[in-house]
C-alpha cells in the first residue's frame, strides 16, 4: 500500500528517495512522486505507474536538493492520475506533504478551505492536509523548522481518521516534519542525514536504528537531536531506538523466477524455523514463551477469539478447527473489519489472538485496540516483532517466516497455521490431552517440513494441470472441516494472482446453490484426504462429475479410488488431521502461481493489491 520515504541532510535527497521507494515497491501502489527543496524553491516530480517511471521522469527533467519527501500511492480517494499522486503542495507551492491513511472528514475540510478561496488541484483527501498545514505555516511568526512542526501539529488537530505524514517547506530548508496517527512511521539518523519512512525496511543500510513513532506523535528532523512531541501538546515518552534489519531485495530471488515461487519453496525451512525450540518432548507440549503469560492465566482462558483479514483470516479459520479439536476450548474467528464494530459479547475468560503477516493491517490493529479498551487480554501472531501489532499486544508468537515479498501470502499462511496448531497442543496438554497423544502430535510436527518438501516435488504435475485448465474462466474450491479454510485460501490465491473468478465452499454446501455453477468449463478443486469425512467428499465429487464438471482433487498419495474418479489428482502424504491443512494448501499455491504465469500476470505485484493494507 502507500509508502513514504523522506531525507533531510546535506546530500542530494533524490537517490535516497528513489532507492527507498524501490524497497517499498513490493507493497503495491499505482503512482509515485517526490519533492525536494532546490535553489530556494520546491521542485516536484510525479509519475503514474512504477518507481522506474518516476526515475525516467527525473532523467528527463532532473532535480536535486534537500530536504526531500517521496511517496508511492495506492489510490483510495480519487483515480490514479498525475494530479492525485503525492506529494501535494499548499496554495503557495512552497510546502509539500505526503500522506498514508485516510482523512475521514476531508469533505468538510475541503468545503471549509474552498470557502476561504482554495482551488484544489486533485480529488484526494491528502491535498486538504497540505492546504491546512500551508495556511497554518503562513500564520506563524517565523519561517523555520520549529514553525513548520507547529503548523503541522495545529493542522493535524483538525483531521479525523488515520495519517502518517512527511512535510517539507522551501522556507525551512533544513527541516522535515513527521507525524502519525494509526498509520506507521519511523524516523532515524545516519548516512549524512535524517530519514523518515513508513517501513524501516526502506532505510536499511542507511540507518542502524530507528524510532517507531507512537500514535499521535510528531517529530522534527532538522539536523539536531531527534525531538518527539505529542500532536495534542502533551508530553511524549522518551524515544526508544530499535535496530533495523537488513532488507531483502530483488537480487535475493535465489534462482527462482518470482518471489511467490521462492516463498512457496521456502516452506520446509520456514516450518522448521517456526517450530525451533518450541516443541517440548519432555512435557509432550509446545512452549510459546512470547505469550509472556503465567500458566494459570492461560489455563483460565475459556474462549479464544481469532481475528484477522484475508489469508491471515483463513489461517485463523483453520486454527479454529485445530484448537477446538485438540484443546476442547471454544474458538471463534472474526473478520477484524467486522469485529472492530460488532461489540460482540465476550465472556470474562476470553483471550483474543490477532494474526497478521505485516502487523500493520489497519482493521486488525483497530480490532486489537477495541479489545484492549474492553480489557480483554490480546495477543499477536506476527511476522515482524517490531510491527505495530507486536507493539500493541501484551504478548504473542513470532511466526519467523522471514520477509514475504510476493503480495500473495504463501509461507506466512503455513507458519500461522503451525503456530495455531502449537497453541492447540499447549492448551490441549493444559486441559485433558494425554501425554501419549501429545507425543504423537510432536512426532507429526517433526516430520512436517520433509512432507512439505515432498509435496513441492509434485510441482511438475501441478504445472501440467495448470496448462490444461489455465483458460477456464472460473474455478470452484471445496473442502470439509479444516480443509474448508484451505479451499478458501486456494480460491483467494488463484483470484489474486490470475484474476480468475473463484469461490470456495464447504463441500456439503454444493447442493445448496453453488451446484448451479457446475459445467464442463468450470473446474472444481476438491481437497479430499482420507479423513473422517472422505466418503462424504467422494459423494460431492460424484455430484460434480454427474454434471460433467472437471474435478481436480488433492488427496492422499496412493488413493487409487479417488484418483480413478478425478480428471487430475495431486497426491500429498497422509498426516494427522490437525496438520493436514499445512500440506494440502501447498499444491493450491503452486496451481495459482503456474496459472498466473501461464496467463502472463504479474504474480509478485498483482493489479490493485497491496501487501500491507494500512487503510480501513
Ligand atoms: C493475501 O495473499 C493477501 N495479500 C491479503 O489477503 C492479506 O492476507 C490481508 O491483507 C491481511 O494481511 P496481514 O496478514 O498483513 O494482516
Amino acid at each position: 500500500m502507500c509508502g513514504i520515504v523522506g531525507y533531510a541532510g546535506k546530500s542530494d535527497a533524490v537517490p535516497f528517495l528513489l532507492g527507498g521507494l524501490e524497497r517499498l515497491e513490493y507493497r503495491g501502489y499505482d503512482s509515485a512522486g517526490l519533492a525536494v527543496v532546490e535553489n530556494g524553491g520546491l521542485s516536484v516530480r510525479k509519475a503514474v505507474g512504477n518507481v522506474a517511471a518516476l526515475a525516467c521522469e527525473i532523467s528527463a527533467r532532473p532535480l536535486a536538493g534537500a530536504p526531500g519527501i517521496s511517496h508511492t500511492r495506492w489510490a483510495t480517494h480519487g483515480e490514479v492520475t498525475l494530479e492525485n499522486a503525492h506529494p501535494h503542495v499548499d496554495a503557495t507551492g512552497r510546502l509539500a506533504l505526503v500522506h498514508n491513511g485516510v482523512v475521514e472528514n476531508h469533505r468538510e475540510l475541503r468545503a471549509m478551505l474552498e470557502e476561504r478561496g482554495h482551488e484544489f488541484a486533485s480529488t484526494t483527501d491528502t491535498e486538504v492536509l497540505a492546504r491546512l498545514v500551508g495556511e497554518a505555516f503562513e500564520s506563524m511568526p517565523s519561517r523555520d523548522g520549529e514553525s513548520l512542526r507547529e503548523a503541522v501539529r495545529v493542522a493535524l488537530l483538525q483531521a479525523k481518521g488515520s495519517f502518517a505524514v512527511g512535510v517539507i517547506h522551501a522556507d525551512a530548508a533544513n527541516a522535515m516534519v513527521a507525524a502519525r496517527r494509526a498509520s506507521p512511521l519511523v524516523v532515524g539518523s545516519g548516512s549524512g542525514g535524517q530519514f523518515l519512512a513508513s517501513d524501516p525496511g526502506a532505510l536499511s543500510g542507511w540507518v542502524d536504528e530507528v524510532v517507531f513513532l507512537n500514535d499521535g506523535e510528531i517529530a522534527l528532523l532538522d539536523g539536531g537531536e531527534l525531538r518527539v512531541d505529542r500532536i495534542d501538546g502533551s508530553a511524549a515518552p522518551q524515544p526508544v531506538f530499535r535496530e533495523v534489519e537488513a532488507a531483502a531485495g530483488p537480487s535475493e530471488l535465489g534462482g527462482f523466477e518470482h518471489h511467490m515461487l521462492k516463498e512457496i519453496h521456502e516452506q520446509p525451512q520456514t516450518l522448521r524455523d517456526v517450530m525451533m525450540g518450541r516443541l517440548d518432548s519432555d512435557e509432550a507440549t509446545a512452549r510459546l514463551a512470547g505469550l509472556d503469560c503465567p500458566p494459570e492465566d492461560i489455563r483460565g482462558w475459556g474462549q479464544l477469539i481469532l481475528t484477522s483479514c484475508g489469508t491471515s483470516f483463513h489461517a485463523a479459520l483453520a486454527g479454529e478447527y485445530l484448537i477446538e479439536s485438540m484443546a476442547r476450548i471454544p474458538v471463534e474467528c472474526e473478520y477484524a473489519s467486522e469485529f472492530r464494530y460488532r461489540n460482540s459479547p465476550l465472556d470474562g475468560g476470553a483471550a483474543v489472538f490477532a494474526l497478521s503477516q505485516s502487523g500493520e493491517t489497519a482493521d486488525t490493529l483497530a480490532a486489537v485496540r477495541e479489545c484492549r479498551r474492553r480489557g480483554i487480554p490480546t495477543f499477536g501472531i506476527v511476522n515482524n516483532a517490531f510491527s505495530s501489532l507486536a507493539r500493541e499486544t501484551r504478548g504473542g508468537v513470532d511466526i519467523r517466516a522471514g520477509a514475504e515479498i510476493g503480495v500473495a501470502a504463501t509461507k506466512t499462511f503455513t507458519s500461522q497455521v503451525a503456530v495455531l496448531a502449537m497453541l492447540g497442543l499447549l492448551l490441549g496438554r493444559m486441559h485433558d490431552m494425554e501425554r501419549g497423544e501429545g507425543m504423537e502430535i510432536l512426532e507429526a510436527f517433526s516430520r512436517l517440513p520433509d512432507m512439505v518438501a515432498e509435496v513441492l516435488g509434485t510441482e511438475g504435475l501441478v504445472r501440467g494441470i495448470a496448462e490444461k485448465y489455465a483458460d477456464s474462466g472460473s474455478f470452484l474450491f471445496f473442502g470439509r472441516q479444516a480443509h474448508f479454510p484451505v479451499a478458501l485460501e486456494g480460491a483467494l490465491k488463484l483470484k489474486e494472482v490470475s484474476y480468475i473468478s473463484t469461490c470456495a465452499h464447504p463441500s456439503a454446501e454444493l447442493k445448496h446453490g453453488v451446484i448451479a455453477l457446475v459445467n464442463e468449463r468450470t473446474p472444481s478443486v476438491f481437497i479430499a484426504p482420507r479423513d473422517g469425512l472422505f466418503e462424504k467428499n467422494l459423494g460431492n465429487i460424484e455430484e460434480v462429475r454427474a454434471r460433467r464438471g472437471p474435478v481436480i482433487a488433492v488427496g492422499n498419495a496412493g488413493d487409487g479410488e479417488l484418483e480413478a474418479i478425478c480428471d487430475a489428482f495431486i497426491p500429498v502424504p497422509k498426516v494427522p488431521e490437525f496438520l493436514a491443512p499445512i500440506l494440502t494448501v501447498v499444491p493450491l499455491q503452486l496451481l495459482a502461481y503456474h496459472i498466473a504465469v501461464l496467463l502472463g500476470c504479474d504474480v509478485d505485484k498483482p493489479r490493485n493489491l497491496a501487501k500491507s493494507v494500512t487503510v480501513e
